[in-house]
């Protein structure tokens, strides 16, 4: 009987390990992975159009910080795939329509298109820059932060009932853009309140900064 009660616990650990281990990074993380490899060439790293490709491509730098603001998701994902792009009216058409953007759709699946609009939003909403690495922060925050902030950021964690807290909702972009990157940087650093941990001696500033990253790509 104890053999069977002690499996049964051993799996639910286990199970618990799995949902923590198998933590679904946020779209616009993942869509940023994609940019860095594929995009940033042309559109350079905060996505100005000013790539160390551009001039070679003769592209126009268009801004994409501020072009995809007004643009759908229909027609990025027309824009982004080449799918149907001809379609497409108004507002610097002639761009678009000419060869130098390359045509996607057969290098990425739709998940991984909707990542990379979820990530050009990002950069037209963000009002910081991502100061350290966020492929880092994630491992970090699944280690550290997860257990009140929650797997997804959400300030849901496992911890929050036990000890009775409410951290903020790290994936609401209008609160997490209110604060600095120095303002995370600090609450990190120094703790916050009575049940957010003081991190000083125990994650490197480097580390801090990528979790202040990894935090920026929660929003949705
Ligand atoms: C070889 C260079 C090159 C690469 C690589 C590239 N693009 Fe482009 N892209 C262009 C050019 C040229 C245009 C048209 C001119 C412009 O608007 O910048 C363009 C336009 C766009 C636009 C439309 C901008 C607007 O007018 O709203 C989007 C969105 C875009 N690209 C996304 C991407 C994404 C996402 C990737 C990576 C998967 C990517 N591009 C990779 C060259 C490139
Ligand atoms: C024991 C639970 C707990 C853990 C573990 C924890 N936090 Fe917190 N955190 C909180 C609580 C509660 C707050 C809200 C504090 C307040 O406003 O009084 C908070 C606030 C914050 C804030 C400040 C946001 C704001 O309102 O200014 C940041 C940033 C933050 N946490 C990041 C992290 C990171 C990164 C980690 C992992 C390294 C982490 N937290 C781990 C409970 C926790």
């Amino acid at each position: 009987m104890r053999i069977i009660i002690n499996s049964a616990f051993l799996l639910a650990l286990f199970t618990a390990g799995l949902k923590t281990a198998f933590a679904e990074p946020p779209p616009a993380f993942e869509g940023r992975a994609l940019y860095v490899s594929y995009c940033q060439l042309c559109h350079g790293v905060g996505g100005k159009g000013d790539g160390p490709l551009a001039r070679a491509m003769g592209i126009e730098p268009a801004d994409l910080t501020t072009t995809v603001r007004s643009r759908s998701d229909t027609i990025l994902m027309k824009i982004i795939t080449g799918d149907g792009k001809q379609t497409i009216t108004g507002r610097d058409r002639h761009n678009l329509l000419s060869d130098t953007m390359p045509e996607w759709k057969e290098i990425f699946t739709e998940t991984q298109i909707k990542s990379l609009i979820a990530f050009l939003r990002f950069l037209g909403t963000s009002k910081h820059e991502l100061m350290g690495d966020p492929k880092v922060g994630f491992q970090i925050y699944q280690e550290y932060c997860q257990v009140c902030h929650g797997v997804d950021g959400d300030g849901e964690g496992i911890m929050t009932e036990l000890i009775g807290i409410t951290p903020m909702d790290h994936t609401n972009p209008i609160e997490t853009n209110d604060l600095s990157n120095m303002d995370l940087v600090n609450s990190i650093v120094n703790g916050k309140g009575r049940f957010m941990p003081a991190w000083r001696g125990i994650i490197s500033q480097s580390n801090v900064e990528a979790l202040v990253s990894y935090i920026r790509l929660l929003a949705q």
